[in-house]
């Protein structure tokens, strides 16, 4: 089919701070990315997914000139770094931008050219409190009693200087009709709320550069050598330059609620100010945090390394994990809580079943899956249900709530799938009504992992190939009666149990 490019969705992630390493959180938002658009996929869209780095402003230039290294080896290596995670996690992102690549600072400055023509960006005398770690400054509303910025824990700097503002408060209430007249712009609900809230009081204006003397890694301002641009004004662009300047008409941005007033405030308003497009969807999910509810950081040692994750667990594990755990609350991670879901759901269930009916099929054929000629209704009734369900996943819309339940669902078809197994103990039947039996839960094992194809692609494929079944995410119909007379192909165990450590 020919697609145009009004009919691609585009999703994106935040495109991350590359400071440090890459941690859970960034793991998090880039695997629920690469869900969904598995999920659109599967459901006939085209899809944009894009993630990257964002790669200006004061603290990473601070970083950058602690490390050592010049500037460009240390954003190169810290991008291999976040590549490899994306690449080790299964990401089948289509775009990975970085924000210093020519092509987006072109388009930034493009973009701030045409807001200062239209005499929205005026030279000011700022005067406040800075965070460094936010790239912001900040009222006494965003600090907490010790007057530490609240996000980084530490005392912003009072900074003057000279800067050039973006005025907001003319689109204040475009933004309020624009929420009013679009109920599903933010996803939960919950954030919604927020939003509005951060929107009853008139805006202030947003200071958009930062003078040189300060900040040099940063793209100039077109209309002022002597300064670089805001972080963030130029980081939101990203979400365009990865679409040849402009947001598809059906965007879906991702991210933590740690960001929603950056998207859900002044993202809008430069869109509106530049004529553009806004997104159709902010969803935004809440923080894993350490074990006893804690923020993770490094200072405290109780950060989950996603790649120590992904080599005691495996790809899919760690994909299953964040994805049933995906909410707009916060939500703790640990190995231990890895481990558990792990042997209670994927080894015992979920992997379980299909394992079983296929080695008692293959020994009784030895290594053939059979004719059959007419099915048992009950096992032809038990197949269609979960048929339905499965085709109902695919027909509903998608968002980060139904990603957890599609989780959900995987394990509770996989629990119908063994609870059948000891009902109709198939090793006590003979002949065709062993077929029709081991058969039709093999079916049932197969249309789970269409529906869990999303979540844990790797493991989905394997037992495609085991039950010599066609697969093609980009053309999908949820059939029954798949598996066709002839060799059983390889297999093996999908999740072998793991011993908990003391
Ligand atoms: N660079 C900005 C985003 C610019 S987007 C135009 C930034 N970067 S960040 O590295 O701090 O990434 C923040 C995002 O990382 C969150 O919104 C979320 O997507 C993800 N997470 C970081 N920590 C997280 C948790 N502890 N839990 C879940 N997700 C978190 O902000």
């Amino acid at each position: 089919m020919d697609k145009n490019k009004k009919d691609i969705k585009q999703i994106t992630t935040p495109i991350y701070y590359p400071n440090g390493d890459p941690h859970i959180g960034h793991a998090h938002t880039t695997v629920m990315g690469d869900v969904l658009k598995r999920c659109l996929q599967m459901a006939g869209s085209t899809v944009l997914y894009s993630t990257g780095l964002d790669e200006h402003g004061q603290k990473i230039q601070e970083t950058i000139a602690q490390s050592g290294k010049t500037t460009e080896k240390f954003l190169d290596e810290k991008s291999d770094v976040f590549k490899n995670l994306f690449n080790r996690l299964n990401i089948d992102y289509d775009v990975f931008i970085r924000t210093t690549e020519d092509k987006h600072k072109k388009f930034v400055q493009q973009c701030l050219q045409k807001v200062y023509d239209k005499g929205l960006i005026e030279k000011q005398e700022y005067s406040g409190l800075y965070c460094v770690g936010c790239e912001q400054f900040k009222t006494l509303a965003d600090l907490d009693e010790q007057g530490n910025c609240r996000d980084h824990a530490k005392p912003p700097v009072q900074t003057s200087e000279v800067n050039y503002a973006f005025k907001m408060e003319p689109f204040r209430q475009f933004l309020l009709d624009h929420i009013e007249a679009n109920q599903d712009f933010v996803k939960p609900e919950q954030y919604c709320r927020d939003l509005v809230n951060m929107l009853k009081e008139p805006l202030v204006d947003l200071c958009i550069s930062r003078p040189k003397s300060r900040v040099t890694l940063g793209i100039e301002l077109p209309f002022d050598k002597d300064f670089v641009t805001y972080v963030w004004f130029d980081a939101l662009l990203n979400y365009a330059t990865v679409n040849n300047g402009e947001l598809t008409s059906d965007c879906t941005h991702l991210m933590a609620k740690d960001i929603l007033k950056t998207h859900g405030v002044i993202w809008p308003i430069m869109l509106r100010a530049l004529d553009m497009n806004l997104p159709k969807h902010l969803f935004v999910h809440g923080y894993w945090t350490a074990r006893d509810g804690t923020k993770m950081s490094k200072s405290l040692g109780n950060v989950v390394d996603p790649i120590e994750m992904l080599d005691k667990f495996g790809t899919d594990a760690i994909r299953y994990f964040l994805a049933r755990g995906s909410s707009k609350d916060d939500s703790p991670i640990g190995e231990d809580m890895i481990l558990g879901v792990f042997n209670a759901e994927l080894a015992n269930i979920i992997g379980n079943g299909f394992y079983r009916v296929l080695k008692m099929l293959d020994k009784k054929t030895n290594g053939e899956f059979p004719k059959v000629n007419s099915f048992r209704d009950c096992d032809t009734q038990f197949i269609s249900s979960i048929a339905t369900q499965v085709q109902n996943f695919f027909g509903s819309n998608f968002d980060l709530q139904t990603i957890a339940r599609q989780a959900e669902l995987v394990a509770s078809i996989g629990r119908d799938i063994n609870l059948y197994l000891d009902k109709t103990a198939p090793w006590k039947l003979d002949g065709e009504e062993f077929y029709s039996c081991a058969l039709s839960c093999l079916e049932a094992a197969r249309l789970m992992f269409e529906l869990a194809y999303p979540i844990m692609p790797q493991t989905a494929r394997i037992v495609f190939t085991a039950l010599n079944t066609e697969f093609d995410p980009q053309n999908y119909k949820t059939q029954i009666r798949k598996i066709k007379s002839g060799k059983i192909g390889t297999y093996q165990p999908l999740f072998q149990r793991m011993e908990v450590q003391k």
